[in-house]
C-alpha cells in the first residue's frame, strides 16, 4: 500500500480529541464517521472518558490495543507536536491536523516543530488547519460538519482538491442537491507536508477519478506542482481555479492559509503551458468538470443543436460561434429523411427547432440522426421541459441516445422546479445538464480545447 492511501482506505481511523461535547468539532467528527457507512475500526481518544457512542475511549493512541492506519487530530494547536510525537510511536502512517492556529496566524514555528516529527517518524500528514477527506467509496468522512447540515455526494468520478476547507465542504452540500459526483474531496489547508502536487500526482492514480479539480490560493513549492501539473495533465484533465487574483485578495490568503498568492499572469501563462485548464468561477470549474468527467473528446468542433423553443436556439447558436465552435450541417441524406418523418413546421437546420409541439418521438429521432451523422462531433439538446407534448420520459430518451453515442451529448433545460427534477435524473445517469446556453458552450469549449491539446503530446 502507498502511504497515502492510507488516507483513502484506511481500516482503521483514531479520532483524537473526540470530545463529549456534542457541539464541539471532535464530537461531530466522530459521530459522522459512525453515522457513515465507513466499514473500519473507529478509536476515539481522549483522556477524560472511556466510552464515547458506545466504542472504548482511550487516554492515548499509545494505548490503543490494534493497529492505526489513520489519526485525525481535533485537540488546540499547542497540544498537537506531542499528539503527533505519539503518533509517531505509534507507527501511524498517515495523520490529519483539523486545528487551526499555525502559520496562518503567523505561528510559524509550531508549524516547523510539527514538521520535524512528521520527518522523524516517515509519517505523511495533511493540514493543519483543513477539514481533511470525504471519499464516498470508502465513505473516510473527517468533516466536522453534521450531515444533517452538510449533505455528501454520491460515488463519481470528479475528484476535488481544495486548500479551503469551507469552499470546499459547502461545494459539496451544492453538488449532492444537483446530483453530481465525486470520487474523492480533499481539504489540505496549510500543507505542512502532503501539497496540492502530492495529492495531483496520487489522484493521476486513481482508478475512481477521471478529473482533477483544484480550488488553491497561494503554493509553497511553485515549480514541484508545475512539473507535476505537466505529468498528470497529459493523462486526465486537471482544472484550476486560482483565488487570491486582485490585489485585496493577495492580503485575505495570507491570513487564510499563510501562503503567498502571487502574481495572477505568472500563475496563469505557467497553468496554461503546463497544460492545465483554468476556470474563472466555481461553477465553471464543476461545469467543465462534468463534461470532461462524463463525455468523450470529440473529434471535431462542429455542434448541432436539437431545441423545442426558437430563443434558446438562437441564443445557444451565438454562445458557440463566441466560444470558437462551428454549427454543423447535417448530411443531406439523414436531412431528406428527417423532412419525409417530421411535420412541415420543424425547422430542419441548425438550430434543429422541433418547436412547441415536440414530443419524446420526435426527439428520438433527431437526436439518433445526429448521433449517427458524420457531420457532425457534439450535440447540444435544448429540453424546454414546460410544454405540454413533453413528458418525463424524454430523460431515458435522451440518456439512452447519450449511452449509445461517442459524442458529446450535453441538455440546457432553464426552468423551476419542475425542470431541476428531470436534469437532476439525467445528471443521475451521466448526461451533463445547464440552465443557461453560455455555461454549456463554454465547457463543450474546454472539451474541444482539452482534446486538441492531447493530440498536439
Ligand atoms: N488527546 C486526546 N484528547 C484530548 C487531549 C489529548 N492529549 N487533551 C485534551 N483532549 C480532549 C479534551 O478533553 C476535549 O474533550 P472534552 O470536551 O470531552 O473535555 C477534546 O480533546 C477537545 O479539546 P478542547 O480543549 O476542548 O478543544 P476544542 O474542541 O475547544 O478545540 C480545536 C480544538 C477544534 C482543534 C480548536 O483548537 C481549533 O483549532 N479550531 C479551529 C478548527 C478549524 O477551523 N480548522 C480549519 C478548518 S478549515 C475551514 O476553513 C473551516
Amino acid at each position: 500500500m502507498k502511504k497515502l492511501d492510507y488516507f483513502f482506505r484506511p481500516k482503521s481511523i483514531a479520532i483524537v480529541g473526540a470530545s463529549r461535547n456534542p457541539k464541539k468539532i471532535g464530537h461531530v467528527m466522530l459521530r459522522n464517521l459512525i453515522e457513515g457507512k465507513f466499514q473500519g475500526r473507529v478509536y476515539p481518544i481522549n483522556p477524560k472518558t472511556d466510552r464515547m457512542f458506545d466504542l472504548p475511549c482511550y487516554p492515548s493512541i499509545l494505548k490503543v490495543p490494534g493497529r492505526i492506519d489513520l489519526a485525525v487530530i481535533s485537540v488546540p494547536a499547542p497540544m498537537v507536536p506531542r499528539v503527533l510525537d505519539e503518533c509517531g510511536r505509534k507507527r501511524v502512517p498517515a495523520v490529519i491536523i483539523i486545528s487551526g492556529g499555525f502559520a496562518e496566524v503567523g505561528n510559524t514555528e509550531l508549524e516547523h516543530d510539527c514538521l520535524k516529527i512528521i520527518k522523524k517518524y516517515k509519517m505523511r500528514c495533511i493540514g493543519p488547519n483543513c477539514i481533511g477527506i470525504f471519499d464516498p467509496y470508502s465513505e473516510v468522512d473527517t468533516f466536522f460538519l453534521p450531515r444533517y447540515k452538510l449533505e455528501r455526494p454520491k460515488e463519481g468520478s470528479i475528484a476535488f482538491i481544495s486548500q479551503s476547507g469551507a469552499l470546499g465542504s459547502v461545494v459539496l452540500d451544492w453538488m449532492a442537491m444537483k446530483g453530481y459526483k465525486i470520487s474523492k474531496f480533499i481539504s489540505y489547508g496549510n500543507a505542512v507536508d502532503v501539497d496540492e502536487a502530492d495529492l495531483t500526482e496520487y489522484l493521476a492514480q486513481d482508478p475512481a477519478t477521471r478529473v482533477i479539480c483544484c480550488y488553491f490560493e497561494g503554493l509553497k513549492q511553485g515549480r514541484k506542482f508545475f512539473n507535476t501539473l505537466k505529468r498528470v495533465s497529459r493523462k486526465k484533465p486537471v482544472i484550476i481555479l486560482k483565488g487570491g487574483t486582485t490585489q485585496e485578495g493577495v492580503h485575505a490568503v495570507s491570513s487564510h492559509t499563510g501562503s503567498l498568492a502571487g502574481s495572477k499572469q505568472v500563475h496563469s501563462a505557467a497553468f496554461d503551458q503546463a497544460g492545465a485548464i483554468q476556470a474563472q468561477s466555481l461553477e465553471e470549474l464543476f461545469d467543465f468538470a462534468r463534461v470532461l468527467a462524463s463525455q468523450p473528446i470529440p473529434r471535431g468542433n462542429r455542434v448541432q443543436i436539437i431545441t423545442d423553443g426558437g430563443g434558446f436556439g438562437v441564443l445557444t447558436t451565438d454562445w458557440v460561434i463566441e466560444n470558437r465552435l462551428t454549427l454543423a450541417h447535417m448530411n443531406k441524406k439523414i436531412l431528406t429523411t428527417l423532412k419525409r418523418t417530421f411535420p412541415p413546421h420543424v425547422v430542419l437546420k441548425n438550430p434543429l427547432d422541433l418547436t412547441g409541439d415536440a414530443d419524446v418521438e420526435r426527439y428520438r429521432l433527431a437526436i439518433d440522426a445526429a448521433v449517427q451523422d458524420p457531420n457532425i462531433d457534439m450535440i447540444a439538446v435544448v429540453t424546454l421541459f414546460q410544454i405540454p407534448t413533453l413528458t418525463a420520459d424524454i430523460t431515458d430518451v435522451v440518456s439512452a441516445a447519450s449511452d449509445r453515442s461517442d459524442k458529446p451529448l450535453i441538455v440546457i433545460a432553464a426552468g423551476g422546479r419542475f425542470t431541476e427534477v428531470l436534469k437532476k435524473t439525467l445528471e443521475d445517469s451521466g448526461v451533463p445538464t445547464f440552465s443557461y446556453p453560455e455555461r454549456a458552450a463554454q465547457s463543450l469549449r474546454a472539451l474541444y480545447e482539452f482534446g486538441q491539446e492531447r493530440k498536439r503530446k
